[in-house]
């Protein structure tokens, strides 16, 4: 009778190491994804070569890959010679937002962005109403996004004409646009009016304009300013 309780304790004891080793190896698996899918998430947002033509994805833990998370962030932006592409950057990075390069199918040469010439093409397009200089590529679902932040430098004191091509080319519905540029010393003043008619939705909030090497420090300043949920 002695060995019979012995046997039956030993069995018990062995038992429940065996259930607690169990439950060790197997903690918390929904933990764990969400934190590979985190850190893949974090990777892919800052990778720079991801940002043209269509937007880098942002991932959300639960996402997959293919698909842009609703409720998304854009940084959308035309920079003919880094400045305003700089700022861009600043964005994406403080937002963990997919990033988008307006390119242009003609890219602009020194010479047609020449503004001292009356007849560069630059100048030329900023006086013609009806320009719209083709744009490479298009954006895959722009009804995806909840924030667009719309990057562009001041030319004559408006956005360039791109900039029309590509709102003409894709519908943010009721997104709300935030408009941002860089430039000499122009403010940004109403350059996105000519813009705010081609998006029949959308609200536009109030834009700023950047210098060309504005800190990231200051670029988060204004973001938080504008009391968006993001
Ligand atoms: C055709 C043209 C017109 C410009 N007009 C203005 C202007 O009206 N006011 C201003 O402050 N800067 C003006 N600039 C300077 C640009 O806005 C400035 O260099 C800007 O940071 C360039 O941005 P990017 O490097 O992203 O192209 C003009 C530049 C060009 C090429």
């Amino acid at each position: 009778m002695k060995r019979m309780l012995a046997l039956l304790t030993a069995l018990t004891l062995a038992c429940a190491l065996t259930a607690c080793g169990g439950t060790g190896a197997q903690s918390d698996p929904d933990q764990s994804q969400t934190q590979q899918e985190g850190t893949s998430s974090a990777g892919e947002a800052s990778s720079p070569e991801q940002s043209t033509p269509s937007a880098s994805s942002t991932q959300e833990a639960g996402e997959s890959d293919e698909e842009t998370p609703e409720g998304g962030v854009l940084v959308a932006y035309f920079s003919a010679t880094g400045n305003t592409e700089g700022i861009a950057q600043h964005l994406q990075s403080i937002l963990d937002a997919d990033l988008y390069e307006i390119v242009p199918e003609v890219p602009y040469t020194d010479e047609d962005l020449n503004y001292s010439n009356d007849n560069c093409r630059a100048n030329q397009e900023q006086n013609d109403p009806a320009a719209r200089p083709s744009i490479t590529g298009t954006l895959e679902n722009p009804e995806d996004y909840d924030v667009v932040f719309l990057g562009y430098p001041i030319w004559w004191g408006q956005a360039p004409k791109v900039i029309y091509t590509f709102l003409e080319s894709c519908d943010f519905g009721d997104a709300t646009i935030v408009p941002f540029c860089t430039s000499g010393s122009s403010s940004i003043g109403s350059s996105a009016d000519g813009l705010q008619e081609l998006t029949a939705n959308a609200q536009w909030l109030d834009g700023q304009r950047f210098s060309s090497g504005a800190s990231q420090d200051e670029v988060t300043q204004w973001v938080d300013s504008l009391g968006l949920d993001l």
